[in-house]
Formats: structure tokens, C-alpha cells, sequence
């Protein structure tokens, strides 16, 4: 048996899947997330760690624990772990989505120079990455900064509390801005702008890699055996990628989660122009280029449950049909945005109302204004030279019949549904397994637990009306720039 943990924001899900890749369990543990000021967001490691062993035995108290070979993770990336020279917590987690960091990234692209940080890491400084965290606590908190011995990720904290080893894996450390991505060591550069010693940092490993075993004492707390391996897993955008069988070179996911990310698995390494992609290492040895929008399915829902005021998401689409004739647009910023815009004063906008307007067409733009944008991340892999013919989509918005037909066709490309909607925690356990030797790389595994279940395809006519549509969603950023400033 394996054990996959998908160590979230909101809550740490737990899944067991057998050596055949059969689900047998899902549990999940809520924890807290603290906003102890506007834009800053923290989290108790401990509550982490509590969350995750409740859930451990809650998860195998009907199963053969002695039979559990392997456990990995898929982790919230970025976050900020501290811990003193006793493995203490020095202060709480700095998570990815606090933005206190917006000086230190100034300091980082401006001053240092985007285009040398860019060298170093293969990417440019954003609010929620780890190193601008550690600037902001040498400033602000420098005694805290003085008792720093190790500097660990979210899920490696709790690989570390089960297996005694201070770990990381490359596709987590990508998000760090400390890792050299292309060469998969830590950059001595990086270190020196922080003011770090490579020591204080954590081994790395491939997520696959097994990293330990269980500590004796936590062995014996949940009854599994002292054997059991722990695999370094990964980012989870990286683990959901390989929880949807997105690996190798040239595949792309499309998740439509509160947030909207377009992720290209790729055999090598590439530097993105402008850093408008965030390029990091994959979990199944590779890379991955990854573009992010802040407000992908949180669009849609803002627009159901706040304006139009209903749960019917369904019965509210039903009507839709015209594809490609809206003359309505929207931007979809309502949390700001990363890609490409990198910006979080930008807002939220419908454009291009008639007297004759109805909500069906103003619903219509929100789904498409969500797709117009992943479009604007779709356009920069092109750049890339990787042809992508179809996407698996995964996320919350994934169950709308209808959202997956405007990306089939505002993307021109076939969009598939796979047998699991388990994304991360699936992927952490296929990791286990790999780790294990059940499978001998992660893509053997992913071809043969994860099956296509059904295909969206587009219809070139519609494409061809979308594209028209592009051309104006496209300049409309643009033109409302100096607004949002
Ligand atoms: C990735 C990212 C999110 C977080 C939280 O860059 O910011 O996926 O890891 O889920």
C-alpha cells in the first residue's frame, strides 16, 4: 500500500491506493490559515503536522498497515519554514500567498537586476516566493534571522518530522528562487544576495527518490512498519501534473481551480523571454513551464454566488450556445494577476455591453474572459517551439460541459477528462509507488494507471470566430493599463 499527502492551504488530504493504483481510502484535516495583517498569511507548522497524523491513522485504521511500503507528498509551494538549531519553528510559516515580500522583490528585480536573478534561478522575483521571505525577515525580524539553521518548504517540514531527514525535492525547490532550476543545485549566488550558508538549506532530491525511513517512535505511533519509505514528492502543481499522467515532453494540464494554471511538462530546460512563465524542474526528472492566473473557477463563482446569486452553476449555462459571438468581454483580474501581466493592481472587467445584453452573454464572458486568459499563457509556450494539439484538464471548473468546450476552442485544441479527480494527493502516491520500485519511473506509472475517459473536441469554425475574439481580448489589458496604476 501506498500513502500520497497532499499537504493543501485549507487542509492536508490523505490517500491510500493499492500496488494495482486503486483508491482505497481519501481522508481529509482541515487547519487554520491566519491573516495577522492586510495581504500577510501564516500557518502553524504544527497544525500541519497534527492534521497529518490524525489523518494517518484515520486513513489505515481499516487497512493493513503492515503492508504500507511507501508514503509521498505533494506540497502548497513557496511557504517559508524556519527552524532553530534544536528543529524548532522559529516563527509561524510565511505562506505563497502572502504579500508582504512587494520591496524585497523590488530590491531583487530592480536593484540586483531581474535579468541576473533570471540567471541564476530561471526566474524573477515574485511576492510569493520563498528568498524575498527571508529578506523581509532579515529586516524585520533579524533576530529571527540569526537562529535560522535549516530553511525548509511546507511538505518538507513534515517529510523531516517523519523521517528525521532535512529533505527537499527540485520541482518544490524550483519555487524557492534559491535553486539553480537548469543544474538542480542551489545557486551560490542566490545565497550570497539572502545572506545564507548552503547548509542551512535541505538536501535535494529527485521527487521520486526515497529520502528515509519512518522514524522508530512515529513507526510505532500509527502501527506501520518501520520499513516504510519516505519519498521526497513535490510542488503540487508538479504532483497534480503527475496525478493527471501530465509528464514527459510536450503534454499540458490545464487546471481550473480557484486559480487557473497552464503547465507544460518538457524534457529540457528553457529559459522563458521576458520570465512570463514560471520555468521549473518537474517531478518526473524533467521540467515544467508553468503559467499562473490568479482568478480561473474564483471568477466564475464571484460572479454566480456574489452578483447573480445562485448555486444553479449548471441551469445558469444551460442557455449558452452561441460560441464565439459574444460581443461582450471580461478581464478576469479580480485578485490582480501573475501571468502574464505580473500584476496585483489589476482588476476585474466587463467590457463591450449593449442595451440588448443579457446575463447569459455577460456569464458567457466570464467563462470565456477565463479561457481568453489561459489563452495569454498558451500563446507564451508557443514562443517555445512546443506544439500542443490537446490538454487534460483537471480543478473544479473542469465539471462544466460547457467550460470545456469554450477552452477546446478558444485554445484550439482537444480537451481530455481522466479516470481520477484526485490530482496531488494521487500523483504523491503514484511518487511512493515509483519510490518503491512498483513502477520504474514515474511516467511508466502514470501510462498505466492514468486512462482518458472522455474528449471535448473543438470545431473549426468556432476556433475561427475565437481567434477574431482574441485579437480584441488581447489589447484590452493593454489599452486599461494606466487604470489599474
Ligand atoms: C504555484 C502556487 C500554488 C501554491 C498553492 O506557484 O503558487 O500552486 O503552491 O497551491
Amino acid at each position: 500500500l501506498y500513502i500520497g499527502v497532499d499537504l493543501g492551504t485549507s487542509s492536508v488530504k490523505l490517500l491510500l491506493m493499492d500496488e494495482t493504483g486503486d483508491i482505497k481510502n481519501i481522508v481529509t484535516k482541515e487547519y487554520p490559515l491566519y491573516f495577522p495583517k492586510p495581504s500577510w498569511s501564516e500557518q502553524n507548522p504544527e497544525d500541519w503536522f497534527s492534521g497529518l497524523m490524525e489523518g494517518l491513522k484515520e486513513l489505515t485504521a481499516s487497512h493493513k498497515k503492515e503492508s504500507i511500503a511507501g508514503i509521498s507528498f505533494s506540497g502548497q509551494m513557496h511557504g517559508m519554514v524556519i527552524l532553530d538549531k534544536e528543529d524548532k519553528v522559529i516563527r509561524p510559516a510565511i505562506l505563497w500567498n502572502d504579500g508582504r515580500t512587494q520591496a524585497e522583490c523590488d530590491y531583487l528585480n530592480d536593484e540586483i537586476g531581474r535579468d541576473k536573478i533570471s540567471s541564476y534561478t530561471g526566474n524573477m522575483a515574485l511576492t510569493g516566493f520563498t528568498a524575498p521571505k527571508l529578506l523581509w525577515v532579515k529586516k524585520n525580524e533579524p533576530e529571527n534571522f540569526e537562529k535560522i539553521h535549516k530553511i525548509m518548504l511546507p511538505k518538507d517540514y513534515i517529510a523531516y518530522r517523519l523521517s528525521g531527514v532535512h529533505c527537499t525535492d527540485v520541482s518544490d525547490a524550483s519555487g524557492m528562487l534559491l535553486l539553480d532550476v537548469k543544474n538542480k543545485c542551489w545557486s551560490k549566488e542566490m545565497l550570497d544576495i539572502i545572506g545564507l550558508k548552503e547548509e542551512q538549506l535541505a538536501k535535494i532530491y529527485e521527487s521520486y527518490e526515497v529520502v528515509g525511513t519512518l522514524k522508530e517512535e512515529i513507526a510505532r505511533e500509527l502501527g506501520f512498519p518501520v520499513s516504510c519509505k519516505v519519498i521526497a514528492g513535490g510542488g503540487d502543481q508538479a504532483v497534480a501534473s503527475v496525478g493527471t499522467g501530465t509528464v514527459g515532453h510536450g503534454m499540458c494540464n490545464v487546471s481550473l481551480g480557484t486559480s487557473g494554471v497552464v503547465f507544460i511538462a518538457s524534457k529540457e530546460y528553457a529559459e522563458v523571454e521576458g520570465n512570463s512563465l514560471h520555468v521549473f524542474a518537474h517531478a518526473d526528472g524533467k521540467y515544467h513551464f508553468m503559467g499562473v492566473m490568479l482568478s480561473a473557477a474564483a471568477s466564475n463563482k464571484w460572479w454566480m454566488d456574489e452578483i447573480i446569486g445562485t448555486k444553479e452553476y449548471g441551469r445558469e449555462q444551460a442557455g449558452i450556445n452561441e460560441l464565439g459571438k459574444n460581443n461582450v468581454y471580461f478581464l478576469p483580474y479580480l485578485m490582480g494577476e501573475r501571468t502574464p501581466h505580473n500584476n496585483p493592481n489589476a482588476r476585474g472587467t466587463f467590457i463591450g455591453m449593449t442595451m440588448d445584453t443579457t446575463r447569459a452573454q455577460m456569464t458567457q464572458a466570464v467563462l470565456e474572459g477565463v479561457a481568453f486568459a489561459l489563452r495569454d499563457s498558451f500563446e507564451i509556450t508557443k514562443k517555445l517551439g512546443v506544439t500542443i494539439d490537446r490538454i487534460r484538464i483537471n480543478g473544479g471548473g473542469a465539471k462544466s460541459p460547457l467550460w470545456c468546450k469554450i477552452i477546446a476552442n478558444v485554445l484550439d485544441v482537444k480537451v481530455d477528462k481522466i479516470n481520477s479527480e484526485e490530482g496531488p494527493a494521487f500523483g504523491a502516491a503514484i511518487l511512493a509507488a515509483v519510490g518503491c520500485e512498483e513502477y520504474d519511473t514515474v511516467e511508466e506509472a502514470a501510462s498505466r494507471l492514468i486512462k482518458v475517459t472522455e474528449t471535448t473536441e473543438q470545431d473549426s469554425e468556432v476556433v475561427a470566430l475565437y481567434n477574431k475574439k482574441y485579437e480584441v481580448f488581447k489589447d484590452l489589458y493593454p489599452s486599461l493599463k494606466t487604470m489599474f496604476d
